[in-house]
């Protein structure tokens, strides 16, 4: 998405342009078939990233479960907009496919994700914290904080 160093420190990789075409042809077609996914966050008829649901393919001490994601141009930052889409996508989790738990997870030091989660009233607790299993070993995003939110819990405004 963008060559900004800030966008990627968090991840272990950047995707190229055909990596990127088909993790949104894959969003596309779970959104199809289950009605449900990483929806296109828009505004003003712009393309600005994504945000939705999504099940970890990795086994971890909590797994199988849902994750709350989200990934934004970087010129998009600043705006609310993550957490406005996160917020919708956490209402529709709970009221229409009522999950009994939502959980989102990041690089320890990803400040502004962890941000996101906070105000969506997620929490965190150093008992779940993990390594990423997908990770190599050794790499400086391997070591991930997990946050859980249950149904009643979430901040709907802020
Ligand atoms: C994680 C990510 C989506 C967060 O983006 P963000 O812009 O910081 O988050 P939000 O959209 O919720 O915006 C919050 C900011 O907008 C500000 N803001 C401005 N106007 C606002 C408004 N009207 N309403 C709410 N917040 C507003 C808030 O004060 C806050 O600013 P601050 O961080 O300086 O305190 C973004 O950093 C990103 O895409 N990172 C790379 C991908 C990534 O790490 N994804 C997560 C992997 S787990």
């Amino acid at each position: 998405m963008n060559a900004d160093p800030e966008v990627m420190r968090h991840f272990p990789s950047r995707l190229d342009r055909e990596q990127s075409d088909a993790m949104i042809d894959r969003a596309s077609a779970r959104i199809s078939s289950d009605g449900w996914g990483l929806w296109a966050i828009e505004h003003n008829g712009e393309f600005l990233g994504f945000a939705g649901l999504s099940e970890p393919r990795f086994t971890a001490a909590f797994t199988p479960c849902v994750e709350v994601g989200w990934r934004l141009a970087r010129p998009a930052w600043g705006n609310g907009y993550a957490t406005e889409a996160a917020r919708a996508v956490v209402a529709y989790g709970f009221d229409t496919l009522e999950l009994p738990e939502i959980v989102s997870f990041t690089t320890v030091d990803n400040r502004r994700s962890r941000a996101v989660m906070e105000r969506l009233g997620m929490r965190t607790d150093p008992a779940d914290d993990f390594e990423h299993p997908s990770i190599p070993e050794g790499s400086p995003v391997r070591s991930h904080v997990l946050y859980r939110l249950r149904p009643g819990d979430e901040r709907r405004m802020s």
